[in-house]
């Protein structure tokens, strides 16, 4: 219902509208608000994401402002994906390219949502220059009162499925998901070694999209994030953000009274990293009642995945691998298996 009703908006918003320029002198504006006069949820969601914290104004260079005649949607366009604050449907960009549009439902339009998707749009545009084969394609962002009703948006490249829906349809072999999970760890690399390393914060397999490359081979991409933040001097990454099942202990406002001295670092998605690969291998959930018997299975089922799984999940972060230390044991386990 809901997603019939934007839609409405959507292809109305789709056409150049008259007036609508003069309207809208600047697209970009929106990307300066200030941080002042928020609501409490509002004050709550930027103590949480210390870079909006500390820079106040991420502005997005030209080159990622779509124009509002540039995306359309059709009648079979389909919902992809209904998150915790968003939707994503499938567009059409520039009438050829099929596209990811992640906005904001009328329900769910609030300005501290409509906030933390410009910041996720600024976060991509940081991490989409150079252009990573393991990370979502970001094609660009348009908001503002001209937006699809009111929300803005977030274009990404469309992909076939997230990683949890390709394992409830089919049987990965083991050569499929070493493939997945290398290419996840790729991306984890990139991230993690930017000059200010970037936090994903959020990795589980919801959030890891697929696309076909062969009859039983897949691309995996690290998308979602909504919860990404940098990590710099001065700056630790706050508690919380993640989904609580993949999130590393130092993360949990639950364990933890304030954030650890040295802060949340890269080290957290590695975490969160080897409770997806669990889970994956396992086919089950790796609930807390059932973490240790999926552990074990694996130990039986697939021994060198089962050293990767405990060194990434170990309590302390220093003890997990980077992400370019998993690259090599996962290179390692590809020329074995
Ligand atoms: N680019 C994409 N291509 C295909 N499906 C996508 C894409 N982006 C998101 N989805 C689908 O939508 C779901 C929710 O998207 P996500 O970005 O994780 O939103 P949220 O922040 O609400 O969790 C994903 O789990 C996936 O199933
Ligand atoms: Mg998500």
């Amino acid at each position: 219902m809901i997603i019939m009703a934007w839609r409405k908006h959507a292809n109305g918003f789709s056409r150049p509208q008259a007036g609508a320029e003069d309207e809208s002198p600047d697209e970009t504006s929106y990307l300066r608000a200030d941080n002042n006069g928020h609501s409490r949820d509002a004050d709550e969601c930027v103590s949480a994401s210390p870079m909006l914290h500390h820079h106040p104004a991420p502005l997005l260079a030209q080159e990622w402002l779509i124009q509002r005649h540039e995306l359309v949607f059709s009648e079979s366009d389909i919902l992809l994906g209904y998150g915790g604050c968003a939707c994503i449907v499938r567009g059409t960009y520039r009438r050829s390219q099929p596209v990811a549009v992640k906005l904001l439902p009328p329900d769910m339009l609030t300005d501290t949502a409509a906030k933390l998707l410009q910041r996720e749009a600024y976060i991509l545009s940081l991490v989409s220059r150079p252009r990573h084969p393991n990370i979502v394609g970001f094609v660009g962002t348009w908001s503002g009162p001209h937006g699809v009703a009111g929300s803005p948006l977030l274009v990404t490249e469309l992909l076939d499925m997230d990683l949890r829906e390709l394992c409830t349809r089919s049987h990965l072999t083991k050569c499929a998901m070493l493939g997945i999970f290398l290419d996840v760890s790729y991306g984890l690399c990139y991230l993690h070694e930017q000059m200010q390393p970037i936090i994903h914060r959020d990795i589980n397999p919801s959030n890891l999209l697929v696309k076909r490359l062969g009859s039983s081979q897949w691309r995996a991409k690290i998308g979602d994030f909504g919860s990404a933040n940098h990590t710099s001097q001065g700056s630790v990454g706050s508690l919380g953000g993640g989904t609580e099942l993949y999130s590393a202990p130092e993360t949990l406002p639950s364990t933890q009274s304030e954030p650890p001295a040295e802060g949340i670092t890269v080290k957290a998605d590695i975490y969160s990293y080897g409770v997806t690969v669990l889970e994956v291998v396992t086919g089950t959930l790796p609930e807390i009642d059932s973490y240790e018997r999926c552990v074990k299975r694996l130990r039986s089922e697939w021994p060198d995945i089962h050293t990767l799984v405990e060194q990434c999940t170990q309590a302390r972060p220093r003890n997990r691998p980077t992400a370019s230390q998993v690259v090599d044991l996962l290179e390692q386990t590809s020329t074995k298996d």
